[in-house]
């Protein structure tokens, strides 16, 4: 027994673990999750993906964006990624949880076997130059405040597993990548 959590799987007998994308907005960590999912899901995998957008319509919805705010939607969002892991789900993570305390509080949380740190590691200025929700113009400009990347800082990983630069390598690309890492526990 791993400490009180269950060791049956799922109905697949699926082992379930968390790939954790942490960036800044208009990374690609969103993107390389949904596209991840869809692969995993055609493969015969069960996969869902939490991402911080989604998350912060409804379970997060009382949150905002101070580091103490951010640290307990990164802590909700782990306790649930825990849950399904232990239901057998593979939990693909979309969250820029920019400070590193909080990433290993997700990994404490979820457990470090079980917690697959991914940084997509595209540069500020192309997230800046994509902008796809306008974001960055706005931080700029003063309308929103503590902006990762412009007006809060984002402590970039130290030993991630993987660091995919989705400005440097096609989508396809990125999702081989992760697969090919992940390919001896989907075996299991
Ligand atoms: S986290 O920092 O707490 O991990 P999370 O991934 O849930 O953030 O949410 C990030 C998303 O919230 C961004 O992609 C963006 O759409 C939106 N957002 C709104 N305000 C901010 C802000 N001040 N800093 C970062 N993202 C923000």
């Amino acid at each position: 027994m791993n400490g009180h959590r269950a060791t049956t799987t799922g109905p697949a007998r699926q082992r379930g673990f968390t790939v954790w994308l942490t960036g800044l907005s208009g990374a690609g960590k969103s993107t390389v999750a949904f596209a991840l999912e869809a692969q995993l899901a055609a493969a015969g995998h069960h996969v869902t993906v939490l991402d911080g957008d989604v998350l912060r319509r409804r379970l997060n919805r009382d949150l905002g964006f101070s580091p103490a705010d951010r640290q307990e939607n990164i802590r909700r969002a782990a306790e649930v990624a825990r849950l399904m892991n232990d239901a057998g789900l593979i939990v693909l993570c979309a969250f820029i949880s920019p400070q590193r305390g909080d990433r290993a509080l997700a990994r404490d949380i979820i457990g470090a076997e079980l917690f697959i740190e991914t940084w997509i590691s595209t540069p500020g200025a192309v997230c800046e130059q994509r902008d796809p929700k306008g974001l960055y113009q706005k931080a700029r400009a003063g309308l929103i405040a503590e902006f990762t990347g412009v007006s809060a800082p984002y402590e970039t990983p130290l030993q991630p597993a993987l660091a995919l630069d989705t400005s440097a390598i096609p989508l396809d690309q990125s999702c081989r990548l992760v697969l090919a890492h992940l390919a001896p526990r989907l075996k299991k």
